[in-house]
């Protein structure tokens, strides 16, 4: 041991034992320690050169005394403090207090032999307005409940520093927090760190947000006959809120409509989990409990509409929309196409085409295609062209759904031999024609050939009455 250190212990004992012990001696500095309600402090105490005992005083009342066997004094600390005996003896003879409260901060003195400590303990508290769970879009005020003069910092669920932003404002130098328009993933552990220059400590602060993730506007674009599939996200997971009565449900409101109309509705009581029907043709699951997704096999143009989920408590309603876009297409005549008929194919949108998105036809392959006018929710072609023809809905870019429709020729061998036959027919009929003409020509000849003869004959008969006429005058002539 230092000889220096000898000499100062054996005044200090002398400087004791003239005072018979009586007035407390001089305390050695002084520490700051922070607490939190309802938690667990140590007040230090340590002297390596002591194990004999230790008397921890509060507002001059004994808290709790140890020499040779332990005693409590008559405080609010009765039993909430305690020390440790192993520790004692190696002369760490530090104050565990429990289940802390705000009236236990204060002065505290720590006698060890000679020698007091002086501990003066703050406790701190956060605290929430409004307590208990809140709702998406509610807003909530934490404040740090203790002496003024700690520096007081905040940390979100996801550990990063709370600066002041449009849906976090810091008030009373930092000592409260307002977190406005609270959404689902501000749910999980808020930290509050107090420090001063001898002291410091963190409080976590639970957060419970009842709400649905991905809160902004959400839009299905789905072609006729597909499958939709729905998915509702919510913050909490239901079975751990059990004992707050809640309905859910789902409600859907046709685009035409201002008016939502129910599709179904549960209530989960603490008793039972949600038990689900299948209405119409949907189909639900429900996921980890805390994730509903609702099937539409097959979805037509009329279904087409918000669909909104939401969760009723005591304290109001949250609730998620999901918008369902259609896309259907038909044509006209629905029939293979003919030669030289049109086919008209129309592509319809349930709603307007958005600004930034294009309906449009093209034919796969080839280099027709027709766009839709602003404004219109649908798209028209007219065409000859047969083959697969293809309406698309892009979104910057982005092909949203697609339907295909394949123009067919009416039956080509069918035509052909339609053709053929025609074809056939024709020669046949030209075949007749000139049949019947070559009759009436030979009957034609044959009747002028038959006058012919018949004229010559006449002609001869004619002739020879002259010859004999003659021949009879040159008789007489010659005679
Ligand atoms: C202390 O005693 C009170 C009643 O006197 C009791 O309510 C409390 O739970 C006790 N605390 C501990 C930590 O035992
Ligand atoms: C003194 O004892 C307490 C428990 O009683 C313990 O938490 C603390 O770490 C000890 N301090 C030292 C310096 O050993
Ligand atoms: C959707 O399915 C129905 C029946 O299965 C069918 O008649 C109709 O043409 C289909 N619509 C489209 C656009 O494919
Ligand atoms: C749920 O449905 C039942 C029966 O149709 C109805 O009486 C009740 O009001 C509905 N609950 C809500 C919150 O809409
Ligand atoms: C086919 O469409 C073209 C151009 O629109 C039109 O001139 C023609 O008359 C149409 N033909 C038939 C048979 O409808
Ligand atoms: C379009 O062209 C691609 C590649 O050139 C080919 O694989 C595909 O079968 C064609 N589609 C049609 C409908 O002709």
């Amino acid at each position: 041991m230092n000889p220096s250190r000898v000499v100062a212990y054996s005044i200090l004992a002398v400087f004791s034992v003239m005072q018979l012990g009586l007035i407390p001696t001089m305390a050695e500095g002084e520490t700051t320690v922070f607490g939190a309600v309802g938690e667990q402090v140590i007040l230090p105490c340590i002297d390596k050169f002591q194990n004999e005992g230790v008397t921890w005083k509060y507002n001059d009342l004994v808290v709790i005394q140890y020499q040779k066997q332990l005693l409590r004094g008559r405080t609010p600390f009765f039993n909430r403090s305690e020390l440790n005996k192993q520790e004692m003896s190696k002369g760490n003879f530090s104050l565990i207090l429990s289940q802390l409260r705000h009236s236990d901060a204060g002065k505290y003195v720590c006698g060890v032999g000679s020698r007091t400590f002086m501990v003066q303990l703050q406790v701190f508290e956060v605290t929430s307005s409004p307590s208990g769970y809140l709702l998406q879009h509610e807003k909530l005020m934490l404040t740090i409940q203790g002496p003024s003069s700690a520096i007081v910092t905040w940390y979100d669920n996801r550990e990063n520093k709370v600066t002041a932003t449009q849906s976090r404002e810091l008030k009373n130098g930092g000592h409260s927090l307002q977190i406005h328009n609270l959404r689902a993933e501000d749910s999980g552990t808020w930290m509050c760190h107090i420090t001063s220059l001898s002291a410091k400590l963190d409080i976590p602060y639970k957060v419970l947000v009842i709400g649905f993730h991905h809160l902004n506007q959400e839009t299905l674009y789905k072609a006729v006959n597909s499958t939709v599939s729905f998915s509702y996200s919510l913050s909490t997971d239901l079975q751990k809120i059990r004992e707050l009565e809640y309905i859910t449900g789902l409600e859907w409101k046709p685009m035409a409509d201002n008016e939502y109309l129910e599709k179904f509705n549960f209530s989960v009581t603490s008793k039972e989990l949600p038990l689900f029907k299948q209405i119409a043709n949907m189909q639900f699951t429900w996921k980890l409990s805390n994730h509903l997704e609702v099937k539409l096999p097959k979805v037509q143009f009329k279904d087409a509409g918000w669909y909104q989920c939401q969760i009723t408590v005591s304290r109001g309603r949250v609730e998620k929309a999901i918008h369902l876009v259609v896309m259907t297409v038909s044509a006209d005549p629905v029939e293979p196409l003919s030669k030289w008929a049109n086919v008209t194919l129309l592509c319809k949108l349930s709603v307007p085409v958005p600004h930034n998105a294009q309906l449009f036809w093209e034919h796969v392959n080839g280099t027709e295609k027709e766009l839709n006018m602003l404004g219109c929710n649908e798209v028209m072609v007219k065409t000859k062209t047969v083959g697969l023809w293809r309406c698309s809905l892009k979104v910057e870019n982005n092909v949203m759904t697609s339907i295909d429709y394949t123009v067919v020729k009416a039956a080509e061998r069918n035509s052909c031999v339609w053709s053929w036959a025609g074809v056939g027919a024709g020669i046949v009929l030209l075949l007749l024609a000139s049949l019947c003409t070559y009759i009436y020509i030979t009957q034609q000849q044959r009747r002028q050939r038959a006058e012919k003869i018949a004229r010559a004959r006449r002609d001869l008969l004619e002739r020879r009455t002259c010859q004999c006429q003659r021949q009879l005058k040159n008789d007489y002539s010659d005679a």
